[in-house]
């Protein structure tokens, strides 16, 4: 079974949340997670995905600039828990959390590689692909739809 649950930088499954990020998106493409890609990180919101044993197996980070947006980033899903819908759940616990935060609207610098999974999701591509840690991406996005958006029968 898999749960979702928000981590903070003190958490003791924060060192396992930077060892997947290295794992999934740092090594295949000849880095390792840097200093810099960890910068300010105590102060963006920590989700992550567990397996019935408490092992972390997907994270994703949202970054709240303070505008009513967020924007997603470290997406990042363990290759044997890939195609089980963990990535879709966790996005969907992302947006449940960005909600209420009052959060509107969400973006990303999505791996083109990616884009079929956010697509599926409700994202769309915003602008044309470009380069970022040596691999195309494209942004994307999504607006939130609210509890008072839905339509009321009087
Ligand atoms: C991309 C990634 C996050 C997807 O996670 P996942 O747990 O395998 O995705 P899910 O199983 O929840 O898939 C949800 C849906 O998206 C589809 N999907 C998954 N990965 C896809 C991809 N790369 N391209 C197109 N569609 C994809 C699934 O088939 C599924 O479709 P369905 O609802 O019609 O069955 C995962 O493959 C991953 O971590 N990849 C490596 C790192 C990476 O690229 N991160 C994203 C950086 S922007």
């Amino acid at each position: 079974m898999i749960t979702y649950r928000s981590i903070t930088t003190t958490d003791p499954e924060y060192e396992s949340e930077k060892a997947l990020r290295n794992r999934v998106l740092r090594l295949p493409i000849g880095r390792t997670l840097s200093d810099a890609d960890i910068s300010g990180e105590d102060e963006q919101t920590h989700l992550i995905a567990l397996d019935g044993s408490g092992t972390v197996v997907a994270c994703v980070l949202l970054v709240i600039p303070g505008d009513g947006t967020a924007h997603i980033r470290q997406m990042a899903v363990e290759e044997r828990f890939r195609k089980r819908g963990v990535g879709a759940g966790l996005i969907a616990y992302a947006e449940q959390t960005a909600r209420g935060m009052g959060i509107r609207k969400i973006n990303m610098h999505a791996r083109v590689y990616a884009r079929g999974f956010y697509e599926r999701l409700g994202y769309r591509a915003a602008g044309e692909e470009f380069i970022e840690v040596t691999i195309p991406h494209i942004e994307m996005e999504k607006t939130l739809e609210g509890e008072d958006d839905e339509e009321t029968m009087e």
